[in-house]
């Protein structure tokens, strides 16, 4: 019997989402030709061929630019997204950048790890070795948030509970209109001024043509010499060749990303994370079922 929606699937897609088709109408997989819909997580659509047959497209995320939106668009094809659904996934590893920034952990963590001998040698080792991760706490500094969307105010919010001072700004909205933020994250007359202030700075702006470089050489130069950046959003929203040039002039602390590349991945003052922010059991699943119901929704109701 003939289904009677197609959906291809470019990713792994959890099966929560996907039990949300029901079976007796949609065919659903990897291998299905002629898609009304195709549904992705990281799959980069750019230089994809998108069938004709296709009708929408969602992804399973926040970000749309592994998919040619603008071009989808001028064929009369709406490109879903989740936004929000992994936004607690991410500030939870956000936090976690925190202290890794702080604390030096994950160095830390090397060193224990490649400790050898017996106990005694160990602690010895231990004694002579810990001085150099000696940290700093977050009470009291400043956090400056760029981009004030689902995960920037949840970062905003929690980052005040561990005593951080918080201040905030958006390049695409007024800072009024971000939805959730606590009265008690600063409002910012300006994003050099959020560059100016912050101890530790993290950006959550989507990549779009106006983000690409935000966190430019000139914007840099603006941070406190020993200013933490923390990107959990997208590699190309910072120029990592001026990022690596204040490293290694002294004049920016440390950088934390989610995404290892040759500029910055072994570099002594950099940590990198496999992009890990929305890999989580539950913002997989959120994020699924969102993408299904929407693409449900536009198939089935034409909303
Ligand atoms: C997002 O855009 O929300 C993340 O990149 C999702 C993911 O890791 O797939």
């Amino acid at each position: 019997m003939t289904k009677q929606f197609r959906i291809q699937t470019l990713n792994a897609i959890s099966g929560a989402g996907l039990s949300r088709f029901p079976d007796d109408r949609y065919d659903v997989g990897g291998n299905v030709t002629d898609p009304d819909a195709l549904l992705v997580r990281s799959a980069k659509l750019h230089d994809a061929p998108i069938p004709d047959s296709v009708l929408a497209i969602a992804r399973a995320g926040a970000g749309t630019n592994n998919i040619p939106v603008d071009a989808m668009t001028q064929r009369g094809i709406p490109v879903f997204n989740t936004p929000g659904a992994n936004a607690n996934a991410v500030k939870e590893l956000v936090l976690a950048g925190l202290f890794i920034a702080s604390r030096n952990l994950i160095p830390a963590a090397r060193f224990a790890h490649e400790l050898t001998g017996d106990d005694a040698e160990i602690a010895r080792a231990v004694e002579a070795g810990k001085k150099q991760f000696v940290g700093f706490e977050l009470p009291g500094r400043t956090l400056g948030v760029i981009g004030l969307g689902a995960i920037g105010v949840q970062v905003a919010n929690a980052a005040l509970g561990l005593g951080l001072n918080v201040v905030g700004f958006d390049p695409g909205i007024s800072v009024e209109h971000a939805w959730h933020l606590s009265a008690e994250v600063e409002r910012a007359e300006s994003m050099e001024e959020v560059f100016r202030r912050a101890d530790i700075l993290t950006v959550h702006v989507p990549l779009i043509e106006s983000t690409r470089g935000l966190v430019s050489t000139q914007r840099i130069a603006l941070m406190k010499e020993t200013a933490v950046l923390l990107n959990f959003a997208r590699a190309e929203i910072v120029d990592e060749a001026a990022v690596v040039a204040a490293l290694d002039e002294g004049t920016l602390g440390g950088y934390v990303c989610d995404f290892p590349s040759t500029a910055v991945h072994k570099h002594p003052k950099c940590i990198s994370l496999p992009h890990l922010g929305a890999s989580t059991k539950e913002a997989e699943r959120n994020c699924a079922v969102m993408a299904v119901d929407e693409l449900r929704g536009f198939l089935e109701d034409g909303q």
